[in-house]
């Protein structure tokens, strides 16, 4: 009987509160900015995957959910040829090592969320893919050079090879070399953070965040002021209000980045438009909570979606969540709301 070798591991999907929007290299997924996100913790929204690889398997294969995909897109392709790379550096080096480099590999994935509702599904899967693949082959990379392939699968997965508050330093070099991640503060470093994600609508995005980069990136003057004049002094500050747990500034910053994105999407060609009806009341709401109470207790944040992701910090829950469920509870064509924290939720709603 032939061997089978295989490894499991989990990636939870990440939600940027400095976003990453335009890329300077398309192939190697390399951005116009840096930019800093929240790794939700592995019990709320993760890939799990195992990565499993023998020399009877006849072909590279995935199945993700259940169901057969291909894993035959250049980017997957890509991920794939690095870590066998870097397996076969491993296995010139000591001769005992078994061939894992010549194997075909075969992929399980599962998500513990929809994967179809609009919630950064990619960058889970991808930062999961590589990481078991890793763990497989006993790669000694760190998980800042590991983020470099994940990056090169999905801009956003390279941010959740790691946990807590995470940095993409955009880097200079041409082939990317320096375009990774790395750890601003792990997760228990601010205990009292938390986020809610209102999914407001589970439909299919859009316009996909790589076409409507491309588009910003050809047509918004707006978006070159911003990734000149604005995101690099915000990515200094906002790491900073994270060392500092200095929520007030971290949330105000998050909501100015999200709506700069945003604005830079609007001032595209012809524009595009994530944010929905809904969307826009809960901006509102979050900014009338904030004003009523004298200082900012939660922020607001979109994606390329109209779902929101709230933060804020464990002692303003029933502030927070008691009135975005009394004033959304009723509204029509609100679907549901998911409460996903940081830690387990004391109110459900
Ligand atoms: O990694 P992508 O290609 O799915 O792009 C992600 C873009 C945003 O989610 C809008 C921002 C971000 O930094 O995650």
């Amino acid at each position: 009987m032939a061997k089978i070798y295989y490894a499991s591991r989990t990636a939870p999907v990440n939600i940027a509160t400095l976003k990453y929007w335009g890329k300077r290299d398309k192939d190697l997924n390399l951005p116009t900015n840096s930019s800093i996100s929240v790794t939700l913790s592995q019990k709320d929204l993760r890939t799990l995957t195992t990565a499993s690889c023998s020399e009877v398997f006849e072909k590279d294969e995935l199945w993700l959910n259940g169901q057969s995909h291909s894993l035959d897109t250049p980017r997957t392709q890509q991920c794939l040829s690095d870590l066998r790379k870097y397996r076969e550096e491993l296995e010139a080096r000591d001769e005992s090592l078994p061939k894992l480099s010549k194997m075909h590999l075969h992929i399980v994935s599962e998500n513990n969320f929809p994967t179809a509702a609009g919630l950064a599904s990619s960058a889970a899967g991808f930062a999961a893919l590589i990481s078991a693949i890793a763990k497989l082959y006993e790669l000694p990379q760190t998980a800042s050079d590991l983020s470099k392939i994940a990056r090169k699968g999905s801009g956003s997965a390279c941010r959740s090879l790691f946990g807590g508050y995470v940095a993409w330093e955009m880097g200079e070099l041409e082939n990317g070399e320096d375009s990774k991640a790395v750890e601003v503060a792990p997760l228990s470093h601010w205990p009292d953070m938390k986020a809610c994600i209102l999914v407001v609508s589970d439909d299919k995005k859009d316009v996909p965040s790589t076409s409507g980069m491309q588009l910003t990136v050809k047509t918004s003057p707006l978006f070159q002021h911003r990734i000149e004049k604005v995101v690099p002094q915000r990515f200094e500050e906002m790491k900073k209000s994270i060392v500092e747990k200095n929520f007030p500034l971290f949330a105000e910053l998050t909501m100015k980045d999200s709506n700069s994105f945003h604005a830079t999407c609007l001032d595209s060609y012809p524009p595009i438009f994530y944010l929905n009806d809904t969307s826009k009341r809960i901006i509102k709401l979050i900014n009338l909570l904030n004003d009523s109470v004298g200082e900012i207790i939660a922020a607001y944040t979109y994606d390329a979606g109209p779902n929101a992701v709230i933060y804020y910090e464990q002692k303003n829950e029933s502030r927070v969540l008691g009135l975005l469920h009394a004033v959304f509870k009723s509204v029509d064509g609100w679907q549901k709301i998911d409460v996903k924290s940081l830690t387990p939720p004391s109110i459900e709603l």
